[in-house]
């Protein structure tokens, strides 16, 4: 399996155990999760911390998320832990929700990107819980992307980002989530949602039995996740609705001009008027766990256009049209101009 990359490593129980070496002795490793592969490096060793940053091309100010075995690991990383996060952590965990809280003194600067708060969640992927296992630490992890790329839900992608800047590759097959954890700062007065995530706001609210204040009115801190553009392709990606859609597809010049790839929502489109076309679910779950491996798969088909069909603007479907708006953020100006 895999000859042509040596980095990818099935996660056999000796892999396991070499990627935890590997974590002791500075190194970085990827790891799958339900959510997104995660860059992974030993979250109590600044050098290796740095490292992380250094492969991605992050700025260091940006904080990174801290993997933890299970939710009595707490205790390691933060201070004053509020009532509130023992009861989503005793609900979520593990799973695809990150909380921020007051860190301890000894969680090291860097991970934090110099701000008094840490984030951390326990994923659910039994490759990443006997990984924490086997390293007996926190593991801290972006998404094993290139800054402001798009995140990688299979080891193939990760390879494709980062190649030989990363250690090990362990392979834990697709993600199941496919989008980014939802982040609640539970450091504040008030609970609030930084980030949307497959776990609603709606969700966490009734296990809180109380509101979230939503990021717009969160004065702007370092939180790279909710910059303008992000998890962006490198081809120019636009957003449109079905008659923008239906516009574009009658008219000939424009089609004859550019080398056009689709994402449907649900529907199949006539494929001889297109060069690339892919039909997303129309079940959320579905979609969510698709949309970067389909976004990254037109990203690499030499288009010269994707164009996304919008799914419902309802609260359901609001973490997806979130990460396609940010997609499509960088060229949204085209397309308002543009008579089609
Ligand atoms: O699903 C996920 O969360 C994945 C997997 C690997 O766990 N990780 C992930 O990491 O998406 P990353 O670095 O791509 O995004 C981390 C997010 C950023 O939006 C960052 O700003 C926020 O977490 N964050 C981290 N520490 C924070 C802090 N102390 N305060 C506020 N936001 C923080
Ligand atoms: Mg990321």
């Amino acid at each position: 399996m895999n000859e042509m990359k040596p980095n990818i490593k099935i996660p056999s129980e000796t892999n396991i155990q070499l990627a935890a070496e590997l974590l002791r002795q500075g190194k970085l490793v990827a790891i799958p999760t339900e959510t997104v592969y995660g860059l992974g490096a030993d979250a109590k060793n600044p050098e290796a911390i740095k490292r992380i940053f250094a492969a991605k091309d992050r700025p260091a100010d940006h904080p990174l998320i801290v993997h933890i075995p299970d939710k009595a690991a707490l205790t390691d990383w933060v201070i004053d832990i509020p009532e509130v996060a023992w009861k989503l952590a005793e609900h979520y965990w593990p799973g695809p929700l990150t909380l921020v809280l007051k860190k301890h003194s000894d969680v090291p600067m860097e991970v934090t990107g110099g701000q008094n708060t840490v984030a951390l969640r326990v994923p659910n992927h039994p490759v990443a819980l006997s990984l924490l296992k086997a390293f007996g630490g926190g593991i801290a992890a972006p998404s094993a992307n290139r800054f402001c790329r798009i995140s990688p839900t299979q080891a193939s992608h990760v390879e494709e980002e980062l190649g030989d800047k990363v250690d090990m590759i362990l392979d834990g097959g697709a993600c199941q989530v496919g989008l980014e954890s939802t982040i609640v700062d539970l450091s504040g007065d008030q609970p609030r949602l930084l980030r949307p995530g497959q776990i609603s706001k709606a969700e966490i609210e009734s296990v809180l039995q109380q509101p979230l204040l939503l990021p717009e009115a969160y004065e702007k801190i370092h939180a790279p996740g909710m910059m303008e553009v992000h998890y962006a392709p490198i081809t120019k990606t636009l957003l449109c609705t079905q008659d923008q859609l239906r516009g574009i597809f009658q008219d000939d010049t424009f089609k004859h001009q550019n080398k056009i790839g689709i994402l449907s929502f649900g529907r199949e489109i006539n494929s001889g008027s297109f060069d690339k076309i892919i039909v997303m679910p129309v079940t959320v779950n579905d979609y969510g766990q698709l949309l970067y491996s389909k976004l990254r798969e037109l990203d690499n088909a030499e288009l010269d256009l994707i164009l996304a069909e919008q799914p419902p603007q309802t609260s359901e479907w609001l973490p997806i049209n979130d990460r396609l708006k940010k997609a499509a953020k960088q060229w949204v100006e085209d397309f308002q101009s543009k008579s089609v």
